[in-house]
């Protein structure tokens, strides 16, 4: 008999998703770093990214990062979606969530009250803050489209308000993107089991 200390492969947690969440990091950094990199060299706000921390070296460096980066990013987020939720697992993780529940689960993690007990499980500020994730990067490859080729993707184009204003919503969602990416770091840090059973696939079930 398994002892509660066993660890065992996680079905929450299959090749698949750990295969295309670790794809999806390193899309995230490419994009990132190389869309800093296109901002300095035409910045709409009264700064620029520290250029130590952009990828490319020039501007034509940086597009070519940014739109090799970009085929990553849709696909491999094509291929999480379509997984997750033919296999059932988008709605049996992430749902039910709703505003009350984040309230609650926040308010008892905040005073360290929230079980950790059982890691497939995720409580609804994870589900919130992942659905966020996936919705924002989604408006990212949107806002994205509108900004590569904005002819062709007119329609987009209008719905966002207009090249310039697709241009804020692009930075806009990067800038959450990456606040999301903080938080997530920290909540990993606090809960580092996470970590293994992400890398491979084994956690300790409960
Ligand atoms: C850079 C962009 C990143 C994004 C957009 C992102 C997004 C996500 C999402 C959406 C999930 C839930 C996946 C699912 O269950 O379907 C997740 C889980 C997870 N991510 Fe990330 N991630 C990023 C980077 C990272 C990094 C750099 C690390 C570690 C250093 C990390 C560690 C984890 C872990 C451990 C989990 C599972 C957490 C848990 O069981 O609660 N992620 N991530």
């Amino acid at each position: 008999m398994a002892s509660t200390a066993t660890m065992t492969r996680s079905a929450s947690h299959p090749g698949w998703l750990r295969l295309t969440h670790w794809l999806n990091a390193l899309a995230v950094l490419i994009m990132v770093s190389s869309g800093w990199r296109i901002f300095n060299a035409s910045p709409f706000f009264d700064f620029s990214f520290p250029a130590v921390l952009t990828l490319g070296g020039w501007l034509g460096g940086a597009l070519q990062w940014h739109f090799a980066g970009m085929w990553l990013l849709f696909a491999n987020g094509v291929l999480y979606l379509m997984l997750n939720i033919a296999s059932g697992r988008l709605f049996q993780r992430f749902f039910p969530v709703s505003p009350r529940g984040v309230l609650r689960d926040l308010s008892t993690a905040l005073r360290g009250k929230l079980a950790h007990d059982d890691l497939t499980h995720y409580n609804q500020v994870q589900r919130f803050a992942y659905l966020f994730a996936i919705v924002d990067i989604a408006l990212l490859v949107i806002s994205g489209l509108v900004l590569w080729k904005s002819v062709q993707f007119g329609l987009l184009r209008e719905l966002l308000g207009g090249y310039e204003a697709a241009r804020r919503v692009h930075f806009i969602a990067m800038t959450l993107l990456m606040m999301f990416v903080v938080v997530h770091l920290v909540m990993v840090a606090l809960v580092p089991r996470t970590l293994l059973l992400m890398i491979t696939g084994k956690g300790r079930k409960a």
